[in-house]
């Protein structure tokens, strides 16, 4: 069998054109569009590549969008007390803190202090525990982006072995937790597990580990469906997954493709969380 590859690029577009009426809308109704601010410490270059992207996507939607760039040698409290600013500013639906930051900055801290709803990211603990108890409102956009993209192959997680590769707060527990409360058997993997066992039983295998080519051929079960979460750069600077991308594709019924798979649909996600989140706020 040869996988069919999932087209992110495609699906991504799609939310985004979904989203355009919804952006016309508010702007009949409160007389301005969603608005997003995103705030990068220092100068990461992968960091600046995702800021910018987003930026770019915001403004194609007509939404209101904010850049706030700080050095990297800003202080814990210069950077709470722009997040409180933005907290306070009526036209700002939605905040994004670009991570990681630098070393000295107690990130955790910085997102308890974004407001709730206001939260993009899905990363407060208010949002993230509305997710565990299965009443999700703002949802982590990568795990949020791999539900849609199930989606539109037709893949129920209902009742199916899915399992996760990778435990961070950003992409595993939020994916975990997603297909739990879509009745999926979910195992998570990480750094202890055997890998390969698990997922040799898995119809559904979501890699999200940052190791490139972890899973190989062999582990995919035939006719499984694969998703590549991982964004590694190769020493020639080739982006690669986590996935040994050729031979899995020999074994599992549909697979993402990286680039292109996943990658796209982040920052989609990002744009409807921050519409649903000016929705809540201004109705
Ligand atoms: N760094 C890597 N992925 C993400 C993300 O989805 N959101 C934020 N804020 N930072 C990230």
């Amino acid at each position: 069998m040869t996988a069919q590859l999932i087209d992110g690029k495609a699906i991504a577009a799609k939310v985004r054109a979904e989203l355009k009426d919804d952006v016309a809308a508010m702007i009949a109704r409160v007389g301005r569009p969603p608005g997003i601010a995103v705030v990068r410490v220092g100068d990461d270059p992968a960091s600046k590549v995702y800021v910018t992207s987003k930026e770019k996507t915001a403004l194609e939607l007509g939404f209101g969008s904010w850049h706030h760039h700080l050095e990297a040698t800003v202080t814990q409290a210069e950077l709470m007390a722009l997040v409180r600013r933005l907290n306070a500013d009526p036209a700002v639906d939605g905040i994004l803190v670009q991570l990681p930051l630098p070393r000295h900055l107690d990130a955790n801290a910085v997102l308890e202090a974004i407001d709730p709803a206001k939260d993009v990211d899905g990363f407060h603990a208010l949002n993230a525990g509305l997710l565990f108890q299965g009443r999700p409102r703002l949802v982590a956009c990568t795990p949020a982006g791999v539900m849609r993209m199930l989606e539109e192959i037709g893949f129920d997680p209902a009742g199916r072995n899915c399992v996760v590769v990778g435990r961070s707060n950003i992409v595993g527990r939020p994916m975990g937790l997603l297909l739990l409360n879509a009745s999926a058997t979910v195992t998570i993997c990480h750094s202890k597990s055997d890998v390969a066992a698990e997922v040799r039983r898995a119809d559904l295998v979501v890699a999200a580990v940052g190791v490139p080519k972890l899973i190989t051929g062999d582990f995919i079960k035939p006719g499984a469906v694969v998703i590549d979460v991982g964004m590694n750069r190769t020493p020639e600077g080739k982006l690669v997954g986590d996935v040994d991308f050729e031979p899995a594709r020999e074994r599992a019924s549909f697979i993402t493709p990286v680039p292109g798979g996943v990658g796209p649909m982040t920052i989609a996600m990002l744009m409807s969380n921050t519409v649903t989140a000016a929705k809540a706020r201004t109705s």
